[in-house]
C-alpha cells in the first residue's frame, strides 16, 4: 500500500495517509508508522472511522495497552471496552455530565501540559487518540515538541539537567488544580514514578526533555529549587514555536509518541458534546533503565 506522510510544522507532527485502520497492521504498515512516528512524533490519520473493536486491534501489535485508570475505582461502570480510555464528557447513559461530576472535575487535568501515565514506572509510549463527536468550537488538542525543545536550551543548562531525574505523580498534578477527591486504596495504588528528565530517543538517538505536569520534584534538590526548575523547563518547552494545536475533525485519528511530546485538552463548552477514545500502548521498559544503562 502507498502511504503519503505530509509535515504539518516545521518541527514535528505529519498527516499520514493511505491505511485503513479497520484492520490491523501487517508488518509492513507497522513499520512504516513507527517510521514515521520517529520522524514526526506526531501523526494524524484522518478519516479512521472505527469502532473500539477495530482500535484495539489496531494497536495491540505495538506493544502492551494499558487498562484505563477509571476501571480500577469500585463501583466503576464504564461505556467502554477497559483497554478504551474514555476522553469524553458523558455518562454511562451517554449523557453529558453536570459540570461539577467529578469525573469532570478530574478530566479537567488534561488542561494541564503532560505525557501519557509518566506516573507509572513503565508510562505510555504511543497513544491513539480517536475523534468521534467535536464541538464547533474549541476542544483543541495541543502538542509541544521536546526535542526542538531541548535543542533550544543553553549549553549550560544542558549540563545541568544531564542526569536528573523527576519524582512523577499523577496526585500531585491533579493536586495543583485543587482536585483531591482520591481515596485512600487509590492514593496507595497511584502511587509516584522516577522518570529521566532527558531522554534518548530510541528510534533517532535524539535527545530531549521528558515533562509532565506530573513531575512534582527534582531528585536531589531542595523542592522549590526543583519545582522552579520543572516550571522553567514547563514553560520553555511550550513557547509557541515548538507547539501543533490540532482541530478535529470527527474520524480523525492522531498517534503521538509521548516520549517525546507533551499535549494538552484546550477548553470548550461543557454543555456540548466531545466524544474521544484512547488507546495507550506502554512502553515496554521503564526509561530509568535507559538512563543506568547511560551511566554505566
Ligand atoms: C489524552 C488527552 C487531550 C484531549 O487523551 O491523553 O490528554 O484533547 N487528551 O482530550
Ligand atoms: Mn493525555
Amino acid at each position: 500500500m502507498a502511504f503519503t506522510v505530509h509535515p504539518l510544522h516545521p518541527h514535528f507532527v505529519a498527516r499520514f495517509e493511505g491505511l485503513d485502520m479497520r484492520v490491523p497492521p501487517d508488518a509492513a504498515t507497522m513499520r512504516a508508522v513507527v517510521e514515521a512516528a520517529d520522524r514526526y512524533a506526531v501523526l494524524v490519520f484522518p478519516g479512521q472511522h472505527i469502532n473500539d473493536e477495530q482500535h484495539v486491534a489496531f494497536s495491540r501489535p505495538f506493544g502492551r495497552l494499558e487498562t484505563t485508570i477509571k476501571a480500577y475505582r469500585p463501583g466503576f461502570k464504564g461505556r467502554l471496552d477497559p483497554h478504551v480510555a474514555d476522553i469524553s464528557n458523558l455518562d454511562e447513559n451517554n449523557g453529558v455530565l453536570s459540570a461539577t461530576d467529578r469525573r469532570r472535575m478530574s478530566s479537567l487535568g488534561n488542561r494541564l501540559w503532560h505525557t501519557d501515565y509518566t506516573f507509572k514506572e513503565t508510562p505510555g509510549l504511543y497513544s491513539l487518540l480517536s475523534a468521534r463527536v467535536i464541538p464547533e468550537d474549541g476542544g483543541e488538542t495541543q502538542f509541544a515538541d521536546m526535542r526542538a525543545a531541548y535543542d533550544a536550551l543553553p549549553a549550560r543548562m544542558k549540563q545541568r539537567l544531564d542526569g536528573l531525574t523527576a519524582e512523577h505523580s499523577l496526585l500531585y498534578s491533579r493536586g495543583t488544580i485543587g482536585f483531591v477527591d482520591f481515596s485512600e486504596e487509590e492514593k496507595a495504588r497511584l502511587g509516584s514514578a522516577p522518570q529521566p528528565l532527558v531522554r534518548v530517543h530510541p528510534g533517532t538517538g535524539r535527545k530531549n526533555l521528558y515533562l509532565a505536569s506530573h513531575a512534582m520534584m527534582i531528585h536531589g534538590m531542595e523542592i522549590p529549587e526543583g519545582r522552579i526548575l520543572l516550571k522553567e523547563l514547563m514553560d520553555h518547552a511550550t513557547r509557541p514555536e515548538f507547539v501543533y494545536t490540532h482541530r478535529w475533525t470527527a474520524g480523525d485519528l492522531v498517534l503521538w509518541d509521548n516520549r517525546r511530546t507533551m499535549h494538552r485538552a484546550c477548553e470548550y463548552d461543557p454543555t456540548k458534546v466531545r466524544e474521544l477514545h484512547r488507546t495507550t500502548v506502554m512502553e515496554p521498559t521503564p526509561p530509568m533503565a535507559e538512563l543506568r544503562r547511560s551511566a554505566a
